[in-house]
């Protein structure tokens, strides 16, 4: 089998971090989104893999190179425009030859990795198989109608859901899907969507087979998340530094600091009169001085956090942080941000902020 993931699109819902990167690099955990993807892939045994790309191609192959560091081959196919999930394996025909395959949406994370499910895809070889979680709010995803444990029908994105199971981002297909693809057309909001080339397979007498990855009983603990919206990335943050395994410290620790609970400390990173309560990740070479740390952060490499408090947020490269009285939380900052409180007079808000900035002042 090959791998297929996804990492083009336009990632409207987190501008203005993706008007200058792409939304597969946000990390989580300090790790990029797209990375847990390529590892879930090779988890489960499959080393060659091709990754769409778009506008943001060169930073994604600047980040994955060669796949090597995973263990992997991975090969760039740049699709011209974002036109659809169909489109875009389409796009990656020639690389996927007569091979089965999984496709990956980039910006997807499935907590306990897809091993099973390639399993079962390879035992049962059907022309589809995919992934089905139950959801609060169907009417944001592709959504499906099973019956007697077959799939009957499936919507993309219906005002009126008919039923909660939502399409998680991971499909997997015979080159069969070619065929279908080809002959659906585009949707209302302009892509050739993947849900209709599934549901044309079904339609023509293809075996669609789901798998369901969340039961009503486990909803409360996410096993997957589409971190297509800030929320959803907070979350995804939370699940993944639940999930972490303890590492060594390996950053400077002086003897006034606190640490309390599940907490990572890279390489370089230097910590001064502060509380760090976990679980939380301290990036390489950050400086935490003065501070609190709080619960499910996550401060990436380079940034200066001082005499200011944290909670519940993603904190992107070379970030400054300084002087800030009040807390900031459930929050993501841009690489190279800096927020701090000055004495200038007269008060007020200072502020310049990059296109579509979201600032809420508590
Ligand atoms: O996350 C699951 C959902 O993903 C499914 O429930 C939906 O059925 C499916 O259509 C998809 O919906 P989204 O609206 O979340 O898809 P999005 O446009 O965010 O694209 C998903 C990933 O694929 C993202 O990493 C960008 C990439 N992509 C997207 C398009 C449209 C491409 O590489 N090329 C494309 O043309």
């Amino acid at each position: 089998m090959k791998g297929l993931i996804l990492s083009g699109g336009k990632g409207t819902r987190l501008r203005p971090i993706t008007h200058t990167s792409a939304k597969q690099l946000i990390p989580i955990a300090n790790k990029p989104i797209l990375f847990y993807a390529i590892e879930a892939i090779v988890a489960a045994g499959i080393t060659e893999i091709g990754i769409i790309t778009g506008e943001t191609g060169a930073e994604v192959r600047a980040a994955v190179g060669d796949g090597s560091a995973f263990g992997a081959r991975c090969t760039y196919i740049p699709q011209a425009a974002p036109q659809g999930l169909a489109h875009a394996v389409l796009t990656a025909r020639d690389f996927l030859g007569d091979s089965s395959f999984v496709m990956y949406l980039g910006d997807n994370l499935v907590r306990h990795g897809i091993v099973p499910v390639v399993q079962e895809f390879e035992r049962l070889h059907p022309d589809a198989m995919i992934l089905l979680a139950q959801v609060a709010e169907p009417q944001h995803f592709g959504v499906a109608e099973v019956v007697d444990g077959r799939v009957i029908r499936l919507v993309e994105k219906p005002a009126i859901p008919k039923s909660d199971l939502a399409l998680v981002g991971v499909y997997l297909f015979t080159p069969a899907i070619f065929e279908a693809a080809s002959s659906i057309a585009y949707s209302a909001r302009g892509e050739l969507e993947i849900t209709d080339a599934i549901q044309r397979m079904i339609d023509t007498g293809g075996n669609v087979v789901p798998h369901l990855i969340t039961s009503q009983h486990e909803a409360s603990v996410a096993t997957w998340k589409d971190t297509g919206r800030l929320e959803d990335l907070l979350e995804a943050n939370r699940i993944v530094l639940d999930d972490m395994v303890p590492r060594a410290r390996a950053g400077g620790i002086a003897d006034d600091v606190h640490i309390e609970g599940k907490v990572i400390i890279e390489a370089g990173a230097e910590l001064r009169n502060c509380t760090v309560r976990g679980p939380a990740i301290i990036g390489q070479r950050t400086v935490i001085d003065d501070a609190y740390i709080g619960p499910y952060s996550s401060i990436y490499h380079g940034c200066t956090v001082r005499r200011a408090e944290i909670e519940h947020s993603i904190i992107l490269e070379d970030v400054r942080i300084e002087n800030v009285t009040g807390k900031i939380e459930s929050s993501l900052i841009g690489r190279g941000c800096v927020v701090h409180e000055s004495r200038r007079r007269p008060h007020g808000y200072r502020l310049m902020l990059g296109d579509h900035s979201q600032i809420e002042l508590g």
